[in-house]
């Protein structure tokens, strides 16, 4: 049973001047799907998923998503039609309220007819990551592992078909990568999730597919069980 695509990627390719970051990558991503994308650092996956969120242009070749060709459309298009992307590096705003991070955030949907208020939204957003108690405190000032659960608040304010999480767990505690993981599963009910992560445990539990990226390239791509398996992958990448 072959999943209706939802982005794809042919021949996509940045370089940033002789350095070929992300070197002719053709790549599908089935609706509903969550997709881990792995790789060792360097590997090229922010900037592959920059690409498709919209924050770099490509140097060539085209990112279509729900079959139009999306390669020319800025940033705040592709999060309108349904893209939503949490950075690898926090970045809220993090002398508002954190009701208020989410609720700028929520500004930029809009794909969807969204019955809802901007602040309903928000405070939804916020009640799925286990914030809305802390709906009014300064963003800046909660920890960590708080903060990074409001970005991804900030993402699902936007009611995306495609979210994508930038390296998510990377400063959570174990017990908050375990909630982490139960979020990612929820939203996987209603959206299609691409995780960049380097954490072997999560990704395993939590992919459908895995992409290994290295070099710029697909160097694998299958289950959980069969990246475990790939000895080029040991090679590159999980070390043996
Ligand atoms: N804006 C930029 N200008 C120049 N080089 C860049 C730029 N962004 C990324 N690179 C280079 O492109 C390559 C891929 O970087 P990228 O950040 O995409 O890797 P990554 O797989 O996300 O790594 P990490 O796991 O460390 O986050 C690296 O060699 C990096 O130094
Ligand atoms: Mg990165």
């Amino acid at each position: 049973m072959a999943a209706v695509t939802l982005l794809e990627t042919k021949d996509l390719s940045r370089s940033f001047g002789g350095l070929h970051a992300v070197s002719n990558v053709d790549f599908a991503l089935g609706e509903g799907e969550v997709r881990a994308i792995i790789g060792p650092n360097g590997a090229g996956k922010t900037t592959f998923v920059n690409l498709l969120s919209g924050r770099l242009r490509p140097s060539s070749g085209t990112v279509t998503f729900e079959g139009s060709d999306i390669s020319g459309l800025p940033a705040f298009e592709r999060v309108r039609r349904g893209i939503a992307y949490t950075f690898q590096i926090t970045s809220i705003y993090p002398n508002l309220p954190t009701l208020e991070n989410v609720m700028i955030a929520a500004q930029g949907g809009g794909h969807k007819d969204a019955g809802a208020s901007i602040a309903e939204r928000a405070g939804q957003a916020l009640a799925s990551v286990g914030l809305q108690d802390r709906a009014g405190e300064t963003a800046g000032e909660m920890a960590y592992g708080h903060q990074r659960l409001l970005e991804v608040a900030m993402g699902l304010a936007l009611d995306p078909t495609l979210l994508i999480l930038d390296e998510p767990t990377q400063g959570l505690s174990d017990s908050e990568i375990e909630d982490f993981c139960g979020l990612v599963k929820e939203i996987a009910n209603k959206a299609t999730v691409l995780l960049i992560e380097h954490n072997m445990p999560v990704v395993m539990q939590l992919a459908d597919r895995i992409t290994v990226l290295n070099f710029g390239e697909i160097l694998a791509e299958g289950t959980p069980e069969d990246i475990r398996a790939d000895r080029q992958v040991q090679a590159a990448y999980l070390g043996s």
